[in-house]
């Protein structure tokens, strides 16, 4: 069941939403060679309860952080470790909050130093990917025309889209009805409605799409070995545009 929530509720999943955009991006500029991905993730868990909101990872499912980190052929759920990162490496930062009863998601990767021109490709065309399906987020489509147009974006450009995870509903839960794939036909499934928030998320891959969760229970990686990225915004669906919640906005 979708639930459509009221411009009350719509108001505190914005505030759990400019938590995780502002936490995005300060760990993201402590990205560099030589600090561990746990020492970023030390940084957002202080970061995160100091706003008097709680990182909405940490003992979900089990899960042992506050926020994810995915390095290089890990696509997501890696898990924070005294591994350095290295110059050339990607890293993805995915981060949920909690605050006042309502959940934010987001997610980018970005690279270490210098990368590849590769590999700075392929963080592009996934940050495209999503935009152009945020873009399809309107009420004249269904939930797979965003899932088709992020599809579409990423295997002409050479990549593939990861099948087994998926974007979601986000609300009074971290993970809501309707799932949003990033693959199918267009025109299928339920209608987009105003006041759905959704947690679109592309998750894209150098290689095949195949991927794999190692014996930690957690991270997935790709099978091939080849290189992923992973970027997730969570939206609001309006009569108008397509409202993007874990942007950066200036507080008044
Ligand atoms: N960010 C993931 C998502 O969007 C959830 C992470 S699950 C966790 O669905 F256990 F790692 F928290
Ligand atoms: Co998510």
């Amino acid at each position: 069941m979708i639930i459509l929530k009221s411009p009350e509720e719509v108001k505190k999943i914005e505030v759990a939403c400019r938590i995780v955009a502002m936490t995005l991006d300060i760990i993201k500029k402590m990205v560099r060679p030589g600090i561990t991905t746990r020492e970023i993730d030390t940084f957002a868990d202080v970061y995160i309860r100091e706003k008097d909101a709680i990182p909405a990872f940490k003992g979900y499912r089990g899960y042992p952080a506050s926020i994810c980190t995915s390095v290089n052929n890990e696509v997501i759920h890696g898990i924070p470790s005294n591994r350095g990162l290295k110059e050339g490496d990607i890293l993805g930062i995915d981060l949920g909050v909690y605050k006042d009863g309502y959940y934010g998601d987001g997610a980018l990767t970005c690279p270490v130093g210098e990368v590849e021109p590769e590999l700075e490709r392929l963080l592009r065309i996934t940050e495209e990917a999503l935009y152009i399906g945020i873009e399809n987020a309107k009420t004249i489509n269904r939930v797979s025309d965003i899932s088709h147009s992020i599809q579409k974006h990423v295997e002409s450009n050479g990549f593939s889209v990861v099948r087994s995870f998926v974007g979601h509903g986000i609300g009074r839960d971290l993970h809501e009805d309707p799932q949003i794939p990033n693959f199918g036909p267009p025109g299928r499934g339920p209608r987009l409605r105003e006041g759905m928030t959704l947690a679109i998320e592309t998750m894209v891959n150098a290689g095949s799409y195949d991927v794999q969760i190692l014996d930690d229970g957690w991270t997935v990686v790709t099978v091939d070995g080849k290189p992923s990225a992973h970027f997730e915004h969570t939206i609001l669906v309006t009569s108008d545009e397509p409202k993007i919640l874990t942007n950066l906005t200036k507080m008044h």
